[in-house]
């Protein structure tokens, strides 16, 4: 069973960074396949707690290659920091490769995001900032810089000149401020090329090739299925795709390599960022899930908003990933919660529905329909198989599986590596 994914099923911060870094523990690469340093995935583990935004959650297994594969959009100036700060703290980090074809976050990238979100005004996404949004369009709009233009300065010192030019125009003719200099932004981007160049390679090719020995594979979600700029809540979504396919197209793997898809679900629901959610609670209990659960952004320290579990949205999420199971995290969150709820539909227009809609207009309007299950009212993070977990904690876990019609393969009880019941093994190797 070579490849598995570990996707966000959610809109982000799921817990995947946990999931892969226990996962990776029995894969040869780990690959980020998706997204740029806008993730930020909590990793707790013998070396101590990490808050990765571009490192592959792989990163700390010394036999593990970690990829930042072809699908995602680099900033070289997070990189280094984020390096530096594993290298400090006595991490490896030899093991890193990078895609030659994965697309830079150039500085424009950064100060045009901070730009477009000013002049939405209350219609802003709520981005991170990170420059994200305007590095896919230009990869889409051919005008990227990508890693492997490193390698060669003079075309390198090209691409960014005809990229600048047309940037510095918006720059200075749209938005009114400052042009910036060819000339800095080509002298950094050598640095980075100084140091990054012989860790930029065909990840791809490392990949066939890993997989014609059989040697097993993870790829790292990044961002959650209803951020997907095509399925997720458009407008309010990110800019590439946090799917199981793009887990292929941003890696270079074919999809019929991928053994099993694992759709990672908190227990509850958060979102961080502007758009509809239809089960957020703006009351007491929304509070108390954000204090329990220190929901707070780990890119932005921006507050989460919570909710309960949306089996409708879940629903969708399955049905386009193609799950084989869930991992089901933050269980011990809801640990103090007398009763709970789970979204079975959407009350709209006077009429009940079970699909997630398209249009943000539509979901604005979607009033939840609950179904309720008591509360367990006892710890759970001590559990470690299935049996310890008292019957409401397991009624719920059962719940959500005949919802969703999927296993549940592995339940997070806490932040810790081994605080993780696992109900299937996902690896069989
Ligand atoms: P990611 O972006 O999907 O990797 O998730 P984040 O790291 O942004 O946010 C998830 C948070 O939940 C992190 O602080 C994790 O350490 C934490 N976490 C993951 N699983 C569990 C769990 O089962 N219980 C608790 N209490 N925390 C968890
Ligand atoms: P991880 O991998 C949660 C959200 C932002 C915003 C929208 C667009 O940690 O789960 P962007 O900067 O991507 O253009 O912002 O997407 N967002 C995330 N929310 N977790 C993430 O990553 C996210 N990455 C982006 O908050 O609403
Ligand atoms: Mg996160």
């Amino acid at each position: 069973m070579p490849v598995v994914a570990v996707i966000g099923a959610q809109w982000g911060d799921e817990g995947k960074g946990k999931i892969v870094d226990m996962l990776a523990e029995k894969a040869r690469y780990v690959v980020r396949f998706s997204g740029g340093d806008n993730a930020g995935h909590t990793v707790v583990n013998p070396h101590g707690e990490f808050k990765l935004r571009l490192t592959p959650s792989g990163i700390f297994y010394k036999n593990t290659k970690a990829i930042i594969g072809n699908g995602v959009v680099l900033n070289p100036t997070v990189l280094n920091k984020e390096i530096d700060g594993l290298k400090e703290r006595g991490v490896d980090t030899s093991n890193l490769l990078i895609s030659d074809r994965a697309n830079l976050i150039m500085p424009y990238h950064l100060v045009i995001d901070g730009l477009e979100e000013k002049s939405l005004g209350d219609k802003a996404i709520g981005t991170t900032l990170k420059g994200i949004g305007p590095a896919y369009v230009d990869k889409v709009a051919r005008t990227g810089v990508r890693a492997g233009d490193l390698l060669d300065k003079k075309y390198l010192h090209e691409r960014i000149a005809l990229a600048l030019e047309a940037k510095n125009q918006i720059l200075t003719k749209v938005y009114g401020v400052k042009a910036l200099s060819l000339d800095e932004i080509y002298k950094q981007y050598c640095e980075y090329a100084d140091r990054w160049a012989p860790y930029i390679c065909d990840t791809s090719e490392v990949l066939a090739k890993a997989l014609e020995r059989n040697e097993p594979v993870l790829l790292e979600g990044a961002q959650g299925f209803l951020l997907d700029p095509d399925f997720g809540t458009y407008p309010f979504a990110t800019s590439s795709s946090p799917t199981s396919s793009n887990g292929c197209l941003g890696s270079g793997i074919a999809p019929n390599k991928i053994n099993h898809i694992v759709g990672v679900f908190k227990a509850f629901q958060t979102r961080v960022g502007a758009g509809p959610m239809p089960t957020e609670l703006k009351d007491a209990t929304g509070d108390a899930i954000r204090e329990w659960g220190q929901e707070y952004g780990t890119t932005t320290g921006r507050a989460r908003r919570c909710g309960w579990f949306d089996a409708v949205a879940a629903g969708l999420s399955t049905r386009v990933n193609g799950f084989d199971s869930m991992a089901v995290t933050r269980m011990d969150i809801l640990d103090k919660m007398p009763h709970l709820k789970i979204c079975i539909g959407y009350k709209v227009d006077g009429k009940v529905i079970t699909n997630f809609p398209s249009s943000i207009a539509t979901l604005e309007k979607c009033e939840p329909v609950y179904e309720d299950l008591p509360g367990w009212e006892t710890s759970t993070s001590d559990a470690r198989k299935y049996k310890d977990l008292p019957p409401n904690a397991k009624g719920y876990i059962e719940r959500l599986e005949k919802l969703i019609g999927l296993p549940v393969s592995l339940v997070s009880v806490g932040r810790h590596r081994e605080q993780t019941i696992v109900r299937q093994e996902i690896y069989k190797r």
